[in-house]
Parts: structure tokens; sequence; C-alpha cells
């Protein structure tokens, strides 16, 4: 079965392995990637994408979007994570395609009106596109087959504070927006992430695999894993975007629970993921008030970073 999908993204080290993913997964069909700030600004997310895609001699559609948050201001690009180009500051080579005239949510607007409950919106930057394609149609809700996120944090607490991951406390009102559009969605967290670790062995098994492209990868994951070495005392790296197409295409290996989900878009826990187990009773109901989603809660790790590998082997 193939998964038509559009894919939100702010390359990035794992964004830029994720996109590589949909790149060249046969059952893939990448109708189009669309970029946000985040782990960089947006035109290098957008100059970051057209050149992955040229790597993998393909020529996917590129449409630049949010370049900071709904509401909030920005935060500064997390360049000690994904290097200041956000592929580990190693050289990049010259991009010849031009993005899409369209903005990013225009494109996801006119993409899914195009094939009414074929698309899936698979996320994994901040969420403001998907909150301005909201906007602009609301009936995506209805359109769209699923939308796969990955961000938040059920019982894993955060990354960039305490209780928030990164992609939902750096736009946490667009994050509420789209969490609760009751569209079918699905939040693939740090709970599974974090038991994805991604090692040398399997990059050098991609490296050897991808050609120029594989350059790129295992480039960039050298300067990330420094990171995860240093700061979390992890060998290898988390390959958090990569998961989200691991749910699409390998359901099995998660288990998931339905519930409601809101995010704190303001104060000391700005970001947040809420979670209200369905049928679960609280003191009161405004916890349990929003649609129904489902949240990833465990993996088998070992076989993500597996499929991983293979698929780009
Ligand atoms: C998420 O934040 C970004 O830095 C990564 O690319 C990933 O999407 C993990 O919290
Ligand atoms: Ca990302």
């Amino acid at each position: 079965m193939s998964h038509p999908i559009i894919f939100d993204t702010d390359p990035g080290v794992d964004d830029a392995q994720a996109i590589a993913i949909a790149l060249r997964h046969p059952e893939i069909e990448l109708l189009g990637l669309t970029t946000t700030y985040g782990n960089v600004d947006i035109e290098t997310a957008t100059h970051n994408a057209l050149l992955l895609s040229e790597l993998a001699s393909r020529d996917i559609p590129v449409a630049q979007g949010a370049a900071g948050p709904m509401v909030k201001p920005r935060h500064p690009a997390p360049a000690h994570i994904h290097g200041a180009n956000g592929l580990g500051n190693i050289e990049l080579p010259d991009v010849r395609g031009k993005k899409d005239l369209r903005s990013a949510a225009q494109f996801i607007v006119d993409t899914v009106n195009e094939r009414p409950g074929e698309i899936t919106l698979v996320a994994v930057g901040p969420v403001g596109n998907l909150a301005a394609a909201l906007q602009l149609d609301p009936g995506l809700t209805e359109k769209v087959k699923r939308v796969v996120i990955m961000g938040g944090s059920i019982r894993e607490g955060g990354n960039v504070t305490p209780v928030a991951e990164a992609n939902m406390f750096n736009d946490p009102h667009a994050a509420q927006r789209v969490l609760t559009a009751g569209w079918p969605l699905v939040l693939v967290g740090l709970d599974v992430t974090h038991r994805c670790v991604l090692t040398q062995e399997h990059m050098q098994r991609i490296e050897a695999g991808q050609g120029e492209l594989g350059k790129i990868l295992a480039g960039s994951y050298a300067f990330y894993r420094d990171f995860y070495r240093e700061f979390l005392g992890i060998d290898g790296c988390c390959p958090h975007d990569s998961c989200a197409l691991a749910w699409l295409l390998r359901p099995e290996l998660f288990t998931t629970a339905p519930g409601h989900l809101s995010v704190v878009t303001d104060g000391i826990a700005e970001g947040q993921t809420l979670f209200a187990p369905e049928g679960r009773g609280f003191i009161q109901e405004r916890w349990s008030q929003t649609p129904l989603a489902e949240v990833c809660l465990e993996v088998d790790g070992e076989a993500v970073v597996e499929w991983i590998a293979d698929t780009l082997s």
C-alpha cells in the first residue's frame, strides 16, 4: 500500500534522516515538503529541503511556511544541536531548485483538496503551517486521511523544559489549535522517540547505501551525536522525526492509547502536552473536552532503528 503524504519539517539533522526515508521508501508517495522555522530559520529550512531532495535525484515541491510562532516571540535556533546550517555545520553543495510559489499552508490546502480522504500530513517541526492551513480551510479536518505529529510528551517529561518537548514549546498556540482540531491525529512524542537510539553502526550502513545524500546524513549525524553524548550521555542519537514515519508504516511496533490532548500556552509549563485518557474521570471535565486523539506510549525501539537503517541502506 502506498501512503501519499505531505511532510512538514524544519531540517534539522533528524529531519534530514526522516526526509531521506520519505524520499526513498517505496510505500511512501511524497507529494511535497513544507518548511517551517524551528531547528533553523525558515530560509535555511527551505534550502535544506530543496538540497536533500536534489541529492536523492527527486523533484519534489518545496513550499515555504512559518518564519516564527503565531503569538510568542521566536526562540533562537538551537545551533549547538543541529549546527548553524541545520546539518551539523558540514559544507553543503549549492542548490539549483526553486521553492514552490505558494505558502506551505496554501500548498497543504490545495493538495489535500485535490485528493480528499487520501493524504496524511506528517509534521515534525513546530506546527504553525498546519494551524495556518486550518485557518485557510477549516474543512481540512474532514478531508485529510490522518495527521501524524512528532511532538509532545505524555509521561516522559520534556527536552527543552522539564515538561515541554521542543516542537510544542516553539509554538504552543499553534500546537493547541492543531492537537485539538478534531482530525484523526496521532502524537508520536518523546515517550517513544527517547526509546530509539540510532548508533554509529546504523549510520555506517546508511552512509554506504545513500550515495551523496548518505554523506550529508553521516556528516550531520556526527555533529548531532556529539550533542547527545555531551548533554544526555547517550552513544548515538534519537531519530525523533523518523519515528513519525515508522509509526505510519510499521504501527505494530508501537503501543498507543486514545484520549484528549491539550497544550499549555503560557506560564511556567508552556508547551506541555496534557493527556486525559479516554473514559477516565477527573475532578472536572475540562481536560476531557477536546476531541479524541491517539498518543504513542511504548515502542520496540530496536526494531524502529533497524527499520530506519534497513530503509536507507
Ligand atoms: C524535535 O525537536 C527538533 O529539534 C527535532 O527535529 C524534533 O523534531 C524533538 O523534540
Ligand atoms: Ca524536526
